[in-house]
């Protein structure tokens, strides 16, 4: 049963039970009388009868309200309302292979609840002025779509994590030091302190998995990011993992597991919502471990042997992380990066003193980074090396140094930019488009 049909309940009001609109195209209900509620999704007028396309939440089915079928004054509220006005009706659903979605509802009784003002969203609008209403856009099909697919990948990564003994946690969003670069940081005034809104959750999820051992959060995460890029926001969301007993080499395990549960989930239940986006769900099929793997020094040698200005120690700009996929359908980890060009809670690659055992994982096809992980640094006192080379003051971290002080345990995380995986499972022109509200440097309403 879709989950549409679930929620069948009592209307406190009338007394009525209303069913969604998938439930009819479903087809349980050919040549059934039915109540339906919704939006007014389009009308078409004719003579003497009206076509109104219904849309709840589960999808849009086409009524038909036919003069001589309903009272005079509900025909004549149909006649004059506009599109989006709120009604309720009851009909007989009809098998009819015009109809979008193969039905028809034939209504008998028809009463518009709220006479919507005229709608200021028409066909052919810029995309400015979409995302200026972008409070009324979403009750698009394509963003309830992506919306939709959006609840299916937290609650699939939730689901996968809980099952493997995670624990899903909590992290402060105000913070007083930073967690990864300097240069992004949201300053906020604490009652006359310096604050800053989290760029990552990870050192404040780390202390936690000593107690729990398996720890994740999924938060926003905040960057002052001045890009303008279609893979930027300034307020993203974050799944964040930190596993205790856990090496470099299990953390790429832990990641390709976890991306290909979450696509195959959204590949087995949201399959009319890809539809409805044009998005094959092979697409999503194909991921499955193990993804490929290259070393930052290789990856570095390709790119100049591609013909991009690059040397042994720069950091993998996006041109050169799209030619690092460009030509595969895999997703594709980079690892053991610099340690000048990554944070100082990694731990050295003893194999190459000059790197860490991190790793960047890869989208696609030139998609560019989707998750970010290391092992991390065990030893405190290499912490306070790694941020004394940096010219940083061990003293601003000494709460997260201490952890290293007492049971100091091997581990390894990571962070998924989750608009950055729905952006590519989706296909999607710009990341603003998969997350309801977007924030980015030039945007901020509504
Ligand atoms: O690579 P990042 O900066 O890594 C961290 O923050 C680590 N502390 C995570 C961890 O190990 N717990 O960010 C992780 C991911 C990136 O790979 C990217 O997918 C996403 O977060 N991300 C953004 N997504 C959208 N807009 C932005 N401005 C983003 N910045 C990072
Ligand atoms: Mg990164």
């Amino acid at each position: 049963m879709s989950s549409s049909s679930g929620a069948q309940f009592i209307s406190v009001v009338t007394n009525v039970s209303y069913i969604h609109v998938r439930d009819v195209l479903e087809g349980g209900y050919d040549g059934k009388k039915v109540h339906l509620r919704g939006w007014v999704h389009r009308i078409r007028k004719q003579k003497k009868m009206i076509f109104v396309v219904l849309r709840d939440s589960s999808g849009v089915v086409q009524t038909v309200v036919k003069k001589d079928a309903v009272n005079e004054q509900s025909y004549a509220s149909a006649e004059k309302m506009l599109i989006e006005s709120l009604v309720t009706l009851a009909g007989n659903v009809k098998a009819d292979p015009r109809a979008e979605g193969g039905f028809e509802v034939q209504v008998e009784d028809f009463n518009v609840l709220h006479f919507a003002e005229e709608f200021p969203i028409t066909e052919d609008q810029s995309v400015e002025f979409l995302n200026d209403n972008r409070h009324l856009w979403m009750r698009s099909r394509k963003l309830t779509s992506i919306f939709k697919i959006r609840d299916e990948v937290f609650a699939a990564s939730r689901k996968y994590l809980r099952q493997h003994g995670f624990y899903e946690t909590t992290c402060p969003m105000f913070v007083s030091t930073m967690g990864e670069e300097g240069g992004d940081l949201f300053e906020v005034d604490y009652f006359g302190r310096k604050a800053y809104l989290t760029q990552t959750s990870q050192m404040h999820l780390e202390p936690q998995l000593f107690a729990m051992e398996k720890v994740f959060i999924l938060a926003p995460s905040f960057r002052a990011e001045k890009s303008r890029t279609r893979k930027h926001l300034t307020e993203f969301w974050h799944l964040e993992v930190e596993e205790a007993w856990c090496d470099h080499e299990c953390n790429m395990k832990r990641q390709e597991e976890l991306i290909s549960y979450m696509c195959h989930a959204v590949a087995k239940n949201r399959l009319p919502e890809l539809k409805e986006l044009g998005v094959d769900s092979k697409r999503l099929l194909d991921v499955n471990p193990p993804f490929d793997r290259m070393t930052y020094t290789a990856a570095v040698e390709a790119c100049q042997n591609g013909g991009i200005d690059i040397k042994w120690g720069d950091d993998i700009r996006s041109d050169a992380e799209e030619f690092l996929t460009k030509d595969s359908g895999n997703f594709l980890f980079v690892e053991y990066y610099p340690k000048e060009i990554k944070s100082f809670y990694m731990k050295d690659n003893p194999d190459d003193h000059r790197t860490y055992k991190n790793s960047d994982l890869l989208g696609p096809r030139g998609f560019g980074e989707v998750i970010g992980g290391s092992e991390r640094e065990t030893e405190a006192q290499l912490i306070i090396d790694n941020l004394l080379r940096i010219g940083d003051d061990p003293e601003k971290y000494k709460w997260y140094i201490d952890i290293r002080r007492y049971g100091s345990v091997p581990h390894s995380g990571f962070g998924v930019g989750m608009d950055r995986i729905i952006t590519w499972m989706l296909n999607l022109e710009h990341i603003r488009e998969c997350i309801p509200f977007p924030r980015t440097v030039s945007r901020i309403y509504p």
